[in-house]
């Protein structure tokens, strides 16, 4: 195991199971390993990662690196690879210096850099609209960037809602797209919706000081919006430097962001906390259930009182040990409710993006491999109802990564989940296609070329495809 310095300088996130690959490929054909492609499944699964293109400087951070899709695309009961870097301004730059050129997130922020100071790499997450793949950053105020599918070319910034974080969603009941936009120095988050046909409207809501942002959830009438305890100290914001620090006695607030009215209708106090993702959330009367991952000692250099001795997976100074809460949130009496649906650690919850904003019974996670370094050893799925799991693990010495959920008929438990699943010290993948319900393989498919860890996946139905 290395040191914690490992994990801050990145050495351990640009080998093994994480290192780059140097070349596109395209892949017709692929070997089926086991079972059959399911008749129904016909789209397209994509997934994002951090690829950097150049050697980057050191120190190096996870999240630096530039934008790769990996994606399948079935037709037919025939599945194929393509994997393209998603070509951002930034890679152009470097491209013409033949040379990283940008400072990562561990240095010293270039802030006279035009565009800058971080690269825009588009490297996290991916949504589907309009008849584009949008490649996503995490960080605010960065412009998305439309891909072609299946083709993945990258046509450019995708400019009709302007700049965003990752996780946009779309709202399967209107259309609408709802996305949030931040400054990491700022104490305002923007609230942003597109409607199908092209109507923008960005309404910035006031915060209690800047907020690292990263993920929204939605209900039919009701954004959700998070405060999370976890910010840079005001003490050493008044001096000019942003030191990121956690506040235990700082409730977490959710916002409950009234879509019709534009305005925040109450903000719930939960316990503090620090949030990456949520799973889903919806409206039962007046009652809201949100469900999310949540972490209670994120900042590895700051250690809360009764912090745990299990090994905890680690990127740079965060520490990642989330566990999957409910919280309902009661509008008549203003108070919200905790329940631990699942204590194990597992991140990047997915649930059928059919029924976003809708009531959910079913979400599948990825479930953390008890190392510091940010791996899934298996994918677990959580009933939000009772907290009952049933979990698949990956076979020694293979890593996975989200699932996406693929719907193969109209019942929530009727979809396939798609992942990529790696050797980490070889150079074996494969892609796995499980049955949503009780986690059994339906297909294995060998993919020729090696496909490394990465971030955020989303499946593309050939439905959407075709419209
Ligand atoms: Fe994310």
């Amino acid at each position: 195991m290395g040191s914690a310095r490992d994990f801050v300088d990145g050495s351990t996130y640009s080998s093994l199971g994480y290192a780059p690959v140097s070349s596109e490929h395209d892949h017709a054909d692929l070997e089926l390993l086991e079972g059959q492609i399911p008749a129904a499944l016909q789209g397209v699964f994509a997934r994002n990662s951090s690829n950097p293109k150049f050697t980057p400087p050191e120190p190096y951070h996870w999240f630096d690196g530039d934008g790769m899709i990996h994606a399948v695309s079935f037709e037919q009961g025939r599945a194929s690879y393509r994997n393209r870097w998603v070509r951002t301004a930034g890679l152009a730059e470097d491209e013409a210096a033949g040379a990283a050129t940008w400072t990562g997130l561990l240095a010293r922020p270039d802030m006279a850099r035009p565009g800058g100071p971080y690269k825009n790499t588009a490297n996290t997450d991916l949504l589907y609209w309009n008849g584009q793949l949008l490649a996503l950053w995490w960080l605010g105020g960065g412009m998305p960037y439309a891909l072609s599918l299946p083709e993945l070319s990258t046509v450019g910034p995708w400019t009709q809602a302007g700049t965003m974080t990752a996780h946009p969603k779309v709202d399967p009941r209107s259309g609408d797209l709802v996305f949030l936009d931040y400054a990491p120095t700022s104490s305002r988050v923007t609230h942003g919706t597109l409607t199908r046909d092209g109507q923008l409207t960005r309404t910035p809501v006031q915060l209690p000081g800047p907020r690292p942002q990263h993920d929204l959830a939605l209900t039919e009438h009701y954004t959700i919006l998070i405060d999370v305890s976890m910010f840079p100290d005001p003490r050493a914001l008044a001096r000019g430097k942003v030191h990121m620090s956690f506040f235990p006695d700082v409730p977490t607030r959710l916002g409950v962001f009234d879509r019709r009215t534009q305005r925040v209708r109450h903000w719930f106090e939960v316990p503090a906390c620090y949030v990456y993702h949520f799973a889903n959330a919806w409206e039962l009367g007046e009652k809201i259930i949100v469900t999310a991952c949540c972490m209670r000692d994120p900042l590895a250099y700051e250690p809360q009182p009764g912090r745990s001795d299990r090994v905890v997976p680690r990127i740079g100074h965060l520490r990642l040990e989330p566990q999957l809460v409910r919280w309902t949130l009661d509008l008549e009496t203003g108070l919200a409710r905790e329940d631990l649906l699942d204590d194990a650690m597992a991140e990047f919850p997915r649930v059928d993006d059919r029924r976003i904003g809708a009531p959910t019974r079913v979400a599948y996670l990825g479930s953390f491999a008890a190392r510091e370094a940010f791996a899934f050893d298996g994918v677990r799925r959580i009933d939000l109802d009772s907290g009952a799991a049933i979990e698949r693990r990956y076979p020694p010495g293979w890593l996975g990564g989200e699932v996406s959920v693929a719907p193969l008929g109209d019942a929530e438990d009727d979809v396939a989940l798609l992942t990529f699943v790696s050797e980490e010290a070889g150079d074996r993948s494969e892609l796995w296609v499980m049955a949503g319900r009780d986690l059994e393989i339906l297909a294995k498919l060998a993919i020729p070329t090696r496909v490394p860890a990465g971030f955020h996946t989303r499946w593309v139905g050939a439905d959407e495809l075709a419209r």
